[in-house]
């Protein structure tokens, strides 16, 4: 019979051996976004948004089929029946292990990629069943603010002045210091012009607000701010990073239709003016990892280099980052070209 101890050393071994997986896994993760960026950027600056979008898929799920994991896809690359490979509800991974579900994006920056741009990104969060939202395929609007501020000093309920002024006042600045990314759409026309009375930096980006949002974090970017409206999938991705490294991220999803809404339900949203936090989107353990397609403000893209005996390689950069413990590791690849 087992004593006490015996029993407590069982679940003790047992926790071990989760932790271990989880541990294992933070690793893992970046061979499978890096097989999708590598893939994807033979076609960087080819014009062909969808092959290289169907490159990076096509990578992503067999790196998939080594990991033992028994995955679900939350957030992938849309429904069953519009997506051939990595849809929502698809099963990957050995299908033994750890339950993980995972929101992915093999290609965040298609145009980006086809038009060789900046910050194209192949991304994925993974955390325990259940832990991330599943978002639906609609806009979402956002703001985010990195770590080091009072819990609560953004609110999507608010204006962006009065965003801006809380953030100015609690580093000590005039509004005119402060530096907002936000997406180059017309539908910003108004946000834009706003922050530029206000006497702000706004960042432009044209595409990838996944880097846009992880920018709020990184000092040398000196961006302060990250407003607008952006993909409700882009969100949790960006919210999985956030949980790792610190900041805070208000989301709203954003209904064009009713066809949008019905799909929302269908994912058990029923408060369509619900403001989604942080742990709203990527809650309990959680690891976000992104390699680098073209480069940008967060990392390097694929290269191809030539090593003086002639071999050709590729380089790749990748982070990789775990919410329970904080680690954020920055990982330099070298690949044989078969
Ligand atoms: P894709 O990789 O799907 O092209 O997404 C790029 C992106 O810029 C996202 O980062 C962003 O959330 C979304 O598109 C914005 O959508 P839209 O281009 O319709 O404004």
């Amino acid at each position: 019979m087992n004593s006490a101890n015996d029993t407590h050393a069982d679940a003790a071994r047992q926790a071990s051996a989760e932790n271990a997986i989880q541990r294992v896994l933070v690793l893992e993760m970046v061979r499978v976004t890096e097989a999708a960026a590598i893939a994807a950027a033979r076609l960087i600056g080819r014009g062909d948004e969808k092959a290289a979008d169907a490159a990076a898929v096509a990578a992503m799920r067999k790196a998939f089929d080594n990991l033992y994991i028994d995955g679900t896809v939350v957030i992938g690359e849309g429904e069953r029946d519009e997506a051939p490979m990595l849809y929502i509800g698809e099963k990957v991974g050995m299908g033994k292990g750890p339950k993980i579900d995972i929101a992915l994006d093999p290609l965040e920056g298609t145009t980006i990629t086809a038009k060789a741009g900046p910050n194209a990104l192949a991304v994925l969060a993974a955390a325990e069943q259940g832990c991330l939202l599943n978002a639906p395929d609609t806009y979402m609007d956002k703001i985010a603010v990195g770590p080091g501020y009072p819990e609560g000093i953004i609110d999507l309920a608010k204006s962006p002045t009065e965003n801006v002024k809380a953030v100015a006042d609690a580093k000590g600045c005039d509004p005119s210091q402060i530096n907002v990314c936000v997406l180059d759409r017309p539908r910003h026309a108004e946000l834009i012009a706003e922050l530029r009375a206000l006497g702000c930096g706004v960042v432009l980006i044209g595409d990838g607000d996944v880097a846009g949002v992880i920018a709020v974090t990184d000092e040398e970017t000196t961006v302060d701010l990250y407003m607008g409206q952006g993909g409700a999938p882009e969100g949790v991705l960006a919210a999985a990073a956030l949980r790792c490294v610190g900041g805070q991220f208000n989301g709203r999803l954003v209904f064009r239709n009713e066809d949008e809404k019905a799909r929302a339900r269908k994912w058990g949203i029923t408060d369509f003016d619900r403001i989604y936090k942080l742990e709203d989107l990527a809650k309990g353990d959680c690891i976000f990892a992104a390699t680098g397609v073209t480069s940008g403000s967060l990392l390097d893209g694929v290269k191809r280099r030539r090593k003086p005996t002639g071999e050709v390689y590729m380089t790749t950069e990748s982070v990789v980052m775990r919410a329970s413990s904080g680690t954020v590791r920055w990982i330099r690849g070298e690949h044989r070209i078969a």
